[in-house]
């Protein structure tokens, strides 16, 4: 129950379609209504034939505000509320006290009552919380018939152990009403957690990223090259496959595994990423140059191994200039993506930043102080302050997976602000 302290608001206009069955327990039925009905959930209440033995219609009308259901076919009530009506009007739909009969009879899928029928007709979440006899609770019949509800991913509330009605002790008394009330509330945290988490904001987007640094051969056995980890660009990629946008990461050589669902371009050299971008460019919506290119390479690369000599104490390599990747893929005129560099700088990082988005003609930059210890190259923390022409956004220190969220997201919306105008 670990969210019920986060989530006091969460029964706020829920709707519960509260049903009780035959049991002694029934009798805290009402106050379970009156607890859901505190925390501002709307409730209305089935019986099933034997829960109305032990606990009158009336009282639960009078608590929950609403009619009571009873039978299927009762021709005024249907009117009022069909039974399909009341099945979609449920978020959820709590049987407690649920009894070894209401139990077997949801696990078989009948439906000769209208709570069963209820049930089998809503497609929303169904918690049971049982109430019965310890030894009724501890037959194999009831244990099956339970563990196939699990199975269905069927919330199955306690039971608790202790005294029974009956004069015996053991497992099968209905937990207290606020504990039912916990576990309802935990049901709602964890599905509205995992409605976020399988929300696809980006899907129909797509994003070329690059990542982690490249390598530029002296010989065949030396390169010049940076250290890159290829931890954020690789983050990115995985945050906007998350999102559910489509990606193509290109990587330098790191030591990474590649995000779930992500395509990848191995490259290793500066020629080759540029090379591989200009080739992706057009056919993505938004480019994120996240790789620490390096700016130069060997003019003439040793074919063989260069050995050392005993005449001169210094030697010599000749560097010519790598492409600028980003650059080039800002200055597509047909297709150009929606283009985001990264510049990590140690002095006047706001002052080069912008430089760079001028000069690269970007649509942002994020600017990475890595004169900071601990964030950035190689750490697994960043910060970023994020330019725009017109507008800048701050990206407080937090883990590069996080980052990543709230980047991708930002990034986003820019794209989408900007093909909006
Ligand atoms: O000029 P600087 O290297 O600081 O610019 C950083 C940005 O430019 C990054 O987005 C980096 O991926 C990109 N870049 C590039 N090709 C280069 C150098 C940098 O795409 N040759």
């Amino acid at each position: 129950m670990a969210n019920t302290m986060h989530n006091k608001s969460i029964l706020l206009g829920k709707r519960i379609l509260l049903g009780i069955s035959g049991g002694i327990a029934a009798y805290k039925a009402a106050d379970l209504v009156r607890r859901l009905k505190d925390r501002g959930a709307e409730v209305r209440v089935i019986l099933t034939p034997a829960a109305s033995e032990f606990i009158t219609p009336l009282t639960l009308q009078a608590l929950s505000g609403n009619p009571v259901g009873q039978s299927l076919l009762d021709p005024a009530a249907e009117a009022a509320m069909g039974h399909i009506e009341l099945a979609r009007w449920a978020d959820l739909i709590l049987v407690a006290p649920a009894s070894a009969d209401v139990i077997a009879r949801i696990t078989h899928g009948m439906a000769n009552d209208l709570l069963t029928t209820c049930i089998l007709a809503c497609a929303a979440p169904l918690a049971v919380a049982p109430a019965m006899n310890q030894q009724m609770y501890k037959n194999i019949a009831t244990q099956n018939n339970l563990a196939t509800l699990i199975s269905r991913e069927i919330h199955i509330l306690g039971p608790a152990a202790g005294e029974q009605a009956c004069g015996d002790v053991g497992p099968g008394r209905m937990l207290e009403p606020l504990q039912i009330v916990d576990a309802v509330i935990d049901i709602f945290a964890n599905t509205a957690q995992a409605s976020a988490e399988n929300a696809k904001p980006l899907a129909g987007s797509s994003f070329v990223i690059t990542a982690g640094p490249t390598r530029e051969a002296i010989d065949p056995v030396r390169f010049i090259s940076n250290h890159s980890s290829g931890k954020m660009g690789f983050a990115l990629a995985q945050a906007a496959a998350d999102l559910g946008a489509t990606v193509t990461l290109i990587s330098g050589p790191v030591q990474l595994t590649t995000p779930q669902g992500v395509r990848r371009i191995d490259v290793v050299t500066a020629e080759e990423m540029h090379q591989a971008a200009l080739n992706e460019a057009q056919n993505h919506h938004i480019f994120i140059g996240c790789a620490a290119v390096a700016d130069y390479r060997v003019a003439e690369v040793s074919t063989q191994k260069i050995k050392k000599t005993d005449d001169t104490d210094d030697m010599q390599l000749r560097l010519v200039k790598n492409p600028d990747i980003i650059a080039s893929v800002a200055a597509l005129t047909q297709n150009r993506p929606f283009t985001v560099g990264f510049a990590a700088e140690t002095e006047q990082v706001e002052h080069y930043a912008r430089l760079k988005l001028a000069k690269k003609n970007l649509n942002l930059i994020c600017a990475n102080d890595v004169s900071v210890p601990n964030q950035g190259f190689n750490a697994d923390q960043n910060a970023l302050t994020v330019y725009s022409a017109t507008q800048v956004f701050q990206l407080p220190l937090q883990s590069k997976t996080a980052l990543s969220n709230a980047l991708i997201s930002l990034i986003y919306e820019q794209f989408q602000h900007e093909k909006s105008h």
